[in-house]
Order: C-alpha cells, then sequence, then structure tokens
C-alpha cells in the first residue's frame, strides 16, 4: 500500500495552510498536495516552513482548469480530496461577484467532475454557516433550507448543492462541513477581526458597520481543522456537519476586547454606513458534529488573546499585504464610509 495522499485545494490561504500544518503534525505519515491558485487571498509563505519533498507538493494552479486538475490528479491519485478554494470575502462579493461564481460554484464543479472520472476515497466540501441566511432565532441544523443573502453565500450554496447532487446522481463520495465565523493566524487583514487588530495596532479607525449588534458563532481556526480532520476520516459519506463552537457574540464587544487586550482607546471605533443585506446573526446547531466525538479545545477570549499576539509579532506578515492590492480594495469598500 502507498502512502496515503490528501489533496488540498486552497491550502495557501487562511485556513488551508493551517489545515496543511494541522496534517504535518498529527497526520505525519500522510502526503499534502496543495493546489491553490495564489490569489490575492493566498499566499506561499503561508506554507514556507513546510519543506517540498516526499511528504509535501505545491502546485500553483486553479481548480477551474480542468486539464490540469486531471493531470493531477491522474499524477497523485489522491485517496482525500479537501476543498478550501474559494473566493471568501463577503464585501469583494457585493463589489463584483464573478469571480465567486467562477472559483466556488464552476471550480467546485471541475473538481466534482475530475472526482467522478478519476475517483477519490472521500471529497470534503468545505463550506459555510452563511449558506442558512441569518437565523434571528434559534440556531440552523444541518436540514434547514438554505437561503443566502450575499453573492458570496450564494455561490458557496451553490457548490454545496452541487457536490450533494453529485453524490445523489454519480455517487461521488461527498462531505460537506459548513463552518461558523474563524478566526486565527494567517488570516487575510480584509476580515473583520484581523481587519480591528492590525488597524488598532497603527490607531487608525476600526470602521463598524451599522450599529455593530450584529452577532457572530466565532470558532478558532484549529478547532475549525480539528473539525475537518474528523469529518474527513469518520463522518458518514453524503452528510453536512455544522461547525461552530457556540460563540456567539456581537461585533462591538469583539472590537472591545481587541482593544482592551492592545491597551488602546474605544475612540478609535467608528461607527460606518452598513454592509448590504448584512446578515444580522449566525448561530449553528452542532450536535452532530459533536456526536462524532468533537469538541472545541480553544475558549474564546484566550484564542483571541493569542491571535492578537500573533498580529502583533507578525507585522512582518501583514505590513506588505497592507500597502498592496489591499490598499486598493480599503479605498474602494471604506472610502465613501470614513470620509
Ligand atoms: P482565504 O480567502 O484565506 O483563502 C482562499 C484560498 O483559495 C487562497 O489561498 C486562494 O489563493 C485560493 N483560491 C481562490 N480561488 C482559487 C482557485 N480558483 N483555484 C485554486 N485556488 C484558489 O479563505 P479562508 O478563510 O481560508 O476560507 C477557506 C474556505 O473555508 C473557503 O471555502 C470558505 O468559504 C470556507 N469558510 C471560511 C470561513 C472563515 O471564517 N474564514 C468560515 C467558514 C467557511
Ligand atoms: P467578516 O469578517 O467580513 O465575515 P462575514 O461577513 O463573512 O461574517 O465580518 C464579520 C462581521 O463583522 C460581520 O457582521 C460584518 C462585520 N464587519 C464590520 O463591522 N466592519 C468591517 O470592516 C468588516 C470587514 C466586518
Amino acid at each position: 500500500m502507498g502512502r496515503t495522499t490528501v489533496l488540498v485545494t486552497g491550502g495557501a490561504g487562511f485556513i488551508g495552510s493551517n489545515f496543511v500544518r494541522f496534517l504535518r503534525t498529527h497526520r505525519p505519515d500522510y502526503r499534502v498536495v496543495v493546489l491553490d491558485k495564489l490569489t490575492y487571498a493566498g499566499r506561499r509563505e503561508n506554507l514556507a516552513d513546510i519543506p517540498e519533498g516526499e511528504y509535501f507538493r505545491f502546485v500553483r494552479g486553479d481548480i477551474a482548469d480542468r486539464p490540469l486538475v486531471d493531470a493531477l490528479f491522474a499524477e497523485e491519485r489522491p485517496d482525500f480530496v479537501v476543498n478550501f478554494a474559494a473566493e471568501t470575502h463577503v464585501d469583494r462579493s457585493i463589489l463584483e461577484a464573478g469571480e465567486f461564481i467562477r472559483t466556488d460554484i464552476w471550480g467546485t464543479w471541475v473538481l466534482l467532475e475530475v472526482v467522478r472520472h478519476r475517483g477519490t476515497g472521500r471529497f470534503l466540501q468545505v463550506s459555510t454557516d452563511e449558506v442558512y441566511g441569518e437565523i434571528l432565532e434559534g440556531s440552523a441544523s444541518e436540514g434547514d433550507p438554505l437561503a443566502p443573502r450575499s453573492p458570496y453565500a450564494a455561490s458557496k450554496a451553490g457548490g454545496d448543492l452541487m457536490a450533494l447532487a453529485y453524490h445523489e446522481t454519480f455517487g461521488v463520495p461527498v462531505l460537506i462541513t459548513r463552518g461558523a465565523n474563524t478566526f486565527g493566524p494567517y488570516q487575510y487583514p480584509e476580515k473583520f477581526i484581523p481587519l480591528f487588530i492590525t488597524n488598532a495596532i497603527d490607531n487608525e479607525p476600526l470602521p463598524l458597520y451599522g450599529d455593530g449588534r450584529q452577532v457572530r458563532d466565532w470558532v478558532y481556526v484549529l478547532d475549525h481543522c480539528a473539525a475537518i480532520d474528523l469529518v474527513l476520516h469518520e463522518g458518514k459519506v453524503g452528510q453536512v456537519y455544522n461547525v461552530g463552537a457556540g460563540n456567539e457574540r456581537q461585533n462591538i464587544e469583539v472590537a472591545r476586547l481587541i482593544l482592551r487586550l492592545l491597551g488602546k482607546p474605544e475612540s478609535l471605533i467608528r461607527p460606518v454606513a452598513d454592509r448590504p443585506a448584512h446578515d444580522r446573526r449566525y448561530s449553528l446547531d452542532t450536535s452532530r458534529l459533536r456526536a462524532l466525538g468533537w469538541a472545541p479545545r480553544y475558549r474564546f477570549e484566550e484564542a483571541l488573546a493569542e491571535t492578537v499576539r500573533w498580529y502583533r509579532t507578525n507585522e512582518g506578515w501583514w505590513r506588505p499585504i497592507k500597502q498592496g492590492e489591499f490598499a486598493e480594495f480599503y479605498r474602494r469598500n471604506y472610502g465613501h464610509r470614513l470620509g
């Protein structure tokens, strides 16, 4: 028997790179092959500490490029596929949704087609709780109807539904995880927590959308990775698993915590014009995942403190990012809001 090979698409992004490192630690005998397009959000240096060779290979390429994906499957014959590759930022999907449709729907379909013809042991589609839409009361369960409200969430829902259809129609061994809002090291500073940390370090305003009372159900990235690993190995094919740690917090509370951890004044919080169709609350019922044996290992406040420490000690990672393409996005998304 050869070595178990896992194809990790989008492995140079935030959760993907944490997951690759998780596999190196917890499944050291696996061969991990990363396929990543290196968009603005993907960085080869997120995996710089992992040497290439028998246990790790990095391939730059697009999941929507069928000849490339097909050739990679023929060569590597992966036992497992974990699809993290996606356009992921709601605000960018509001500015321009084309790439979201191309990668999150079409790209997922290309992967499913290649898996259908070439075969693999298990295909895990990494999805999001945003496909359920806003949850004003109670918590979303896996069987609930999908009601996405942003172009990002609609694209992810398209990918989920195509994956489930390929399971039903062609017997592709699909599993889906729907993760809650995730935070931790290596998150691109366009997202709420790393944006607020890095702005606060620089004494820049923290642009809080609307009244700041929106609720997100936060999960630390290492807990999210452990859940994906568990579902990949122990989940039931054809099933969906919600991934969340039950840390529901209002955005304004999180902003205040970040400022306290950095010793910065609350006057840095700047209420700005709300995001259109801003989902008021997310909340997940995670009993199915917990029945598999998963429980979060990190407390929210401690994990947030650890995340703040990481951004403080890794300015060399995020400062160049914030000066590049990000600066243009920041002007487009926040220029009129901040005045
Ligand atoms: P990210 O934006 O940090 O990384 C995405 C990665 O995918 C990047 O490395 C990028 O280069 C790569 N990529 C994009 N388009 C590609 C393409 N066409 N082909 C190959 N690679 C491509 O995203 P993330 O936050 O790490 O999210 C990873 C996955 O988890 C996504 O599918 C996302 O929908 C899902 N998710 C994220 C969160 C969260 O809070 N961050 C929560 C739940 C689910
Ligand atoms: P975000 O990190 O974009 O994740 P998502 O929209 O996918 O949940 O945002 C998290 C929350 O923070 C969300 O309610 C929007 C809010 N937010 C702000 O108030 N200001 C910001 O500048 C950003 C990026 C987000």
